[in-house]
């Protein structure tokens, strides 16, 4: 369930190739998610301005994407910044878009070399003109890789998603392009921004907060939660890979019974 849960987590001194030697490369998950929350607890609990703390999650962002990459995992999604955080003093929003425009430009080249596709999920269109113009560049520039797929979840809210797809859907039975009856659980699957994306095998979230915040609340219906009171900023390779062999020991039953 959390690290504290985990024997290997325990145990001091275990460097990294212990750990990569104790995952399984053959059953990892193929689709990650994160919440990359406690940036600001991070930053106060050492009498840092939040910004800070936002700027370390970002070389947290950094790690994680790197490990991916080398792990050969298929689709990171993470939570950079929720409907809801429009809420946060203008200060701290334009913080965090000058993050996000820094990190594509100084990162675009090292994320294409490394096969990297970057995409969102979320209504971007109404984020700074800045920040679209950077996520553009990263697009187009990215759009033929098919190595990670980086996926940011910017202006994304789960109950909004939700209610664009049964807008999309109603229109589409509207007009007369789907019946009601043939409506599954796959058409509403495919109205969603994650579109073909396959659900999240791992959510991962740090910062001691056992929530889901309006995070892809379709697709975590049977996603493996890992939770952590590790705030974000401090979230490193050594974690992401406990969190990794964890997922590894789970037995996945998706409602039915377990298979020997
Ligand atoms: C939650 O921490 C984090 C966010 C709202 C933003 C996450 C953003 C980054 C890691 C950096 C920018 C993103 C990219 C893609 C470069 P919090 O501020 O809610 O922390 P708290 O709960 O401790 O206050």
């Amino acid at each position: 369930m959390s690290t504290s849960d985990n024997p290997l987590f325990k145990s001091e001194n275990i460097n990294e190739d212990e750990l990569k030697r104790a995952l399984n490369c053959s059953k990892l998950p193929c689709h990650i998610a994160i919440i990359m929350d406690g940036n600001g607890r991070w930053a106060v609990n050492k009498n840092m301005p939040r910004a800070e703390g936002h700027r370390a999650g970002v070389e947290s962002l950094r790690k994680v994407v790197e490990l991916c990459v080398e792990l050969k995992i298929n689709i990171l999604t993470v939570y950079a910044f929720s409907t809801e955080n429009w809420k946060r003093p203008q200060e701290e929003i334009n913080i965090l878009m000058k993050l996000l425009v820094e990190y594509l430009y100084s990162e675009i080249n090292n994320l294409h070399k490394n096969g990297v596709r970057v995409s969102t999920i979320g209504n971007t269109w109404v984020l700074p003109q800045s920040a679209q113009e950077a996520l553009k560049m990263a697009m187009t520039k990215t759009c033929n890789n098919n190595g990670l797929t980086l996926n940011l979840a910017l202006n994304y809210g789960g109950r909004m998603e939700l209610v664009d797809g049964i807008k999309d859907i109603a229109r589409e039975v509207f007009e007369g392009k789907l019946s009601p009856e043939d409506i599954d659980e796959n058409t509403v699957s495919g109205h969603l921004y994650t579109g073909d994306y396959p659900d999240p095998d791992l959510l991962i979230r740090p910062s001691g907060d056992f929530r889901v915040s309006n995070f892809l609340l379709w697709q975590l219906a049977y996603t493996e939660f890992w939770l952590t009171t590790i705030m974000w900023p401090d979230f490193d390779r050594h974690t992401f890979l406990y969190a990794l062999i964890d997922f590894q020991n789970r037995k996945r039953r998706f409602g039915g019974l377990e298979h020997s």
